[in-house]
């Protein structure tokens, strides 16, 4: 360990306290090393700290931790770094290091009779997916950046992705937590149990809390049985008042065999095809929306394959699908679902793009978009709309964007003004204006804007009580006043 970099708010005692319990190699403290800690997926905003430590077991975590509450310093815990909502990095001023759970990364057991998995906090996702599958088991949750995000991160945002229709969001994803509570305590609740009605649902409390209340070190995952059979199709209509109809038509006709149903905007297809490698355009003609949808089956020899051509038959019949193409085989469906994650990464090239990740009621998703288009061109004329997303949860990320002559900074500007404009609009639907991406700090003070006071109340009692410091990822979720 180097200290020429160290910041003169971290007492020397708690720096040589912290390297007696983790060593000096699990702290970074060179400022060029602590860099890429510090810069995010979407670049708005770059962090500041003077300390990033790399535990490699609970133990170290609880050691740091109680050394931070002892001197009053934050920790802001950062998994993958792929979170949305800055999250994870220190704003200037936090006087906060970062707790990077990279190293925790051990999976602990799996246990296929019983359907579970204990994983540590940094293992990848895909990691997961893939021992599980090894296994003959299947977990569920999967999202563009499943090759580097942590689980740790899944769970401390509750995250989605394109499977909820089917397994739900990660909340409905684990069983058990293992966590160091802000006073350094570990917290086992490595519980593999389907029933347990003992109290207050802890777990429940620290999945989707963005390390304000504790850090998870370690958690019990739900397996489900491998799917043995799937299909996979793009649809294109004329109207997305038909993506309704379809998505009902789909539920009755496949039941839970529904895995995904997301929509893709015409523009998406455009950005992807004209930034996108090796993306191809599965249909002829040009539509303005389209379903990429997905069934599966833990079962061989279904009839699974009958019943989506007897589905797409119908949805024809009726003219809610103009065109469409059911995939002959998984290289066919592997490029669908390159389509689908270009859209996420395609708007780059075009400019700037102001965000929204939201939810509302699936039955109210085609008028919301069509109310909120027509609100922001008056706002800013030529605006580029380019909703898309997880349809089948009523979760859109209504992406905007700039117009084509519009100075990008000068666009950027309008971030929050546009913000506003489209939560209202949210609002009004009954919905939520974060429905995946959680609320870091990004998010934070809208959240406050729309929440009830009683419930934002609710949320601060909890903190202030597990966390009466308030050094657990200070700033972020909780308003400070
Ligand atoms: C996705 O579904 O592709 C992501 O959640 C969207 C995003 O990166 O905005
Ligand atoms: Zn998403």
């Amino acid at each position: 360990m180097t200290d020429k970099n160290i910041s003169p708010k971290l007492p020397k005692e708690f720096l040589s306290d912290l390297e007696t319990a983790i060593g000096a190699k699990a702290m970074i403290t060179n400022l060029d090393d602590i860099a890429p800690y510090m810069v995010e997926q979407r670049g708005r905003f770059v962090g500041e700290t003077s300390l990033v430590v790399t535990p490699k077991t609970a133990g170290e975590v609880s050691d740091i931790v109680k050394l931070c509450a002892e001197h009053n310093i934050g920790i802001v815990p950062q998994g993958g770094h792929t979170g949305l909502v800055s999250g994870g990095i220190p704003f200037v001023g936090d006087n906060a290091i970062v707790l990077n759970t990279s190293r925790l990364n051990k999976i602990r057991a799996i246990d296929p009779v019983n359907n579970t998995m204990i994983v540590e906090a940094g293992c990848i996702l895909q990691t997961i997916q893939e021992y599980a599958a090894k296994h003959d088991r299947l977990f569920p949750l999967s999202l563009g950046a499943e090759g580097s995000c942590q689980i740790g991160g899944n769970i401390a945002t509750n995250a989605g992705g394109i499977n909820v229709i089917r397994y739900g969001n990660t909340r409905q994803l684990v069983l058990g937590l293992e966590v160091v509570t802000p006073t350094g305590e570990i917290w086992n609740g490595l519980r593999a149990l389907q029933k347990d009605n003992t109290g207050y649902d802890l777990k429940q409390l620290y999945i989707g809390s963005e390390g304000t209340l504790g850090i998870i070190t370690a958690a019990v995952l739900q397996l489900f049985p491998k799917p043995k059979e799937q299909q996979t199709a793009i649809l294109a209509l004329k109207d997305l008042e038909d993506a309704l109809p379809l998505l009902n038509l789909a539920q009755s006709m496949l039941g839970d065999a529904l895995t995904s149903f997301e929509l893709l905007p015409r523009i998406g297809i455009d950005f992807s095809l004209k930034h996108g490698q090796g993306v191809v355009d599965p249909i002829a003609g040009r539509y303005d929306w389209y379903i990429l949808m997905e069934a599966s089956v833990a079962i061989t020899h279904s009839n699974l394959q009958e019943l989506f051509e007897s589905y797409l038959e119908t949805a024809f019949e009726r003219n809610w699908v103009q065109d469409g193409v059911l995939a002959q085989n998984k290289a066919q469906s592997d490029s669908f679902w390159l389509l689908r994650e270009n859209i996420t990464l395609c708007q780059r090239p075009e400019g700037g793009s102001i965000k929204h990740d939201v939810s509302v009621p699936v039955s109210s998703v085609p008028a919301f978009i069509k109310t909120a288009n027509e609100a922001v061109q008056k706002m800013i004329p030529g605006i580029r709309p380019h909703p898309f997303g997880h349809l089948g949860d009523g979760n859109i990320h209504y992406n905007l964007s700039q117009p084509l002559d519009m100075d990008k900074q000068d666009y950027l500007n309008r971030w929050e003004e546009v913000n506003r404009v489209v939560h209202d609009i949210v609002h009004s639907f009954n919905g939520s204006i974060s429905a995946e991406h959680g609320i870091g700090r990004v998010k934070r003070d809208e959240n406050q804007h729309y929440k009830s006071p009683v419930e934002m109340q609710l949320m601060k009692s909890i903190k202030t009580t597990l966390d009466p410091k308030g050094i657990m990822n200070p700033g972020k979720l909780i308003p400070e006043n």
